[in-house]
């Protein structure tokens, strides 16, 4: 079968790579697609928000199958657009997209649901948050209500910090939502838990660690991420009870009591306090890096499992893991997340040894006169598979520095809560 990819990041060459795995896929068309993806698919370069175009080649190129990466076409409603064309698409519908594509809508369903997650409050004013503020503790979480690509959530430990983050907000910083969640401080440890979903039942998806913040000793500013491992030994057979039970099935039985049954991946971010999960998050999407971490230790057919939850089957599909661990470094480009350079020449690509535990999904590369160039600010992902963290990460490293690409920065100190001195 022919299959579409919506979406350009390493998570997109990662479910790239996969499907090309597969036995049952024949062509596969990437929207847009980066370098990397264009070594093992067609890339066709338009804009994914444009409903109407992107359709009008899913037919001319007589795809059978839409699989949609990122966030954005999916909270602005193109798995309902798709299907209303009778697309066959692998995704969440626009309400069920709201857990990620509205802060109040998630907060208000948890509250609703007994669902674990730290205590809120929605504000539309900065009244509200002048009256919030007078009787709750710092520091203070504040998180935008819309999509903000990864920038929307400030921890504050001063009342002043609350106000002025809260302004720019109301101001309309973030396009999607005026409105905000302030949220209490929750301390623990992070982790992310994913799970593929569909109409009748769910199964687990891999569980991973990322490292959000820029710099070593996870220090600097907050980044999509700039490196993960999976699986997270923090998530045992106990907390996972909890996870489901708590969290899970509470959230897909409220939607599917609206009618809007979820189908997709889902993104379970959580904070582990004392054994007890807590929601952070939902995505309703892969991680990126994530992603990169988890699907090189899936054993199972990935398009098998797409069109198990299209039909709603997965009931019937057992998804089996290698038992290996997988890592991956992210090379961004110097001055991601703020500034960064774009359009310069990567060489060396050809110089890093790649074999079946070590490999590189591409990102922010595109190819031109068969050149690589990088155009975002994480560019590559060095991966690896292995039993030790600590080995991995001395052979992604190694396979960096042969790369030498003089305008990339990364970090070395990835898994370093796994890898212990
Ligand atoms: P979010 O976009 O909601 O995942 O937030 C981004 C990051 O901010 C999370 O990965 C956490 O590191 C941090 N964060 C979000 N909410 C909280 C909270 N209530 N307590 C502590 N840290 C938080
Ligand atoms: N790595 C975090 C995310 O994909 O949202």
């Amino acid at each position: 079968m022919n299959i579409g990819l919506i979406g350009s990041g390493g998570r997109e060459h990662a479910l790239c790579q996969k499907i090309f795995e597969s036995k049952l896929a024949n062509k596969i068309i990437c929207y847009p697609g980066n370098a990397g993806t264009s070594a093992i698919a067609k890339n066709i370069n338009l804009d994914i928000l444009d409903f109407k175009i992107l359709l009008k080649s899913i037919k001319t190129q007589k795809i059978d199958l839409v699989v949609v990466g990122p966030e954005e076409p999916l909270v602005k409603g193109l798995v309902d657009f798709l299907i209303k064309n009778k697309v066959k698409v692998f995704g969440p519908n626009k309400y069920a997209s709201k857990l990620e594509g509205s802060k109040a809508f998630m907060k208000r369903l948890c509250k609703l649901n007994n669902i674990p997650t730290a205590k809120f409050t929605v504000c539309k004013n900065e009244k509200h948050v002048k009256k919030f503020l007078e009787k709750t503790n710092l520091p203070l979480v504040v998180k935008a209500d819309g999509l903000a690509a990864g920038k929307g959530v400030t921890i504050c430990k001063t009342k002043k910090h609350v106000l002025n983050i809260s302004k720019e907000i109301f101001k309309g910083k973030f396009k999607s939502s005026k409105k905000l969640v302030l949220e209490e401080f929750l301390d623990g440890e992070e982790a992310s838990y994913f799970l593929v979903v569909d109409k009748y039942s769910f199964r687990y998806f891999g569980s991973a660690q990322d490292h959000k913040r820029l710099k070593e000793k996870d220090k600097g500013p907050n980044t999509g991420g700039m490196g993960a491992y999976s699986p997270a030994p923090i998530i045992n057979r106990k907390l996972e009870k909890k996870i489901i039970n708590k969290i899970v099935r509470p959230t897909l039985n409220a939607l599917s009591n609206k009618k809007k049954h979820y189908k997709g991946f889902l993104y379970v971010g959580l904070m582990i306090k004392n054994n007890e999960p807590y929601l952070i998050e939902y995505n309703v999407r892969m991680g990126d890096p994530e992603c990169q971490v988890i699907l090189p230790r899936l054993k199972t057919d990935i398009v098998k499992i797409f069109l198990n939850a299209v039909n709603n089957r997965l009931k019937k599909i057992n998804i089996k893991w290698k038992k290996q661990k997988c890592m991956t470094v992210v090379l961004c480009s110097k001055g991601y997340p703020s500034n960064y350079k774009k359009n310069i020449q990567i060489n060396n690509l050809n110089k890093i040894k790649i074999n079946k535990n070590n490999f590189v999904f591409h990102a922010g590369t595109k190819i031109e006169s068969k050149k690589i160039i990088s155009i975002g600010g994480r560019v590559l992902n060095f991966t690896s598979l292995g039993n030790n963290y600590r080995i991995m990460r001395m052979n992604i490293i190694k396979s960096i520095k042969k790369l030498n690409w003089i305008y990339g920065v990364f970090r070395k100190d990835i898994g370093w809560k796994v890898i212990k001195k």
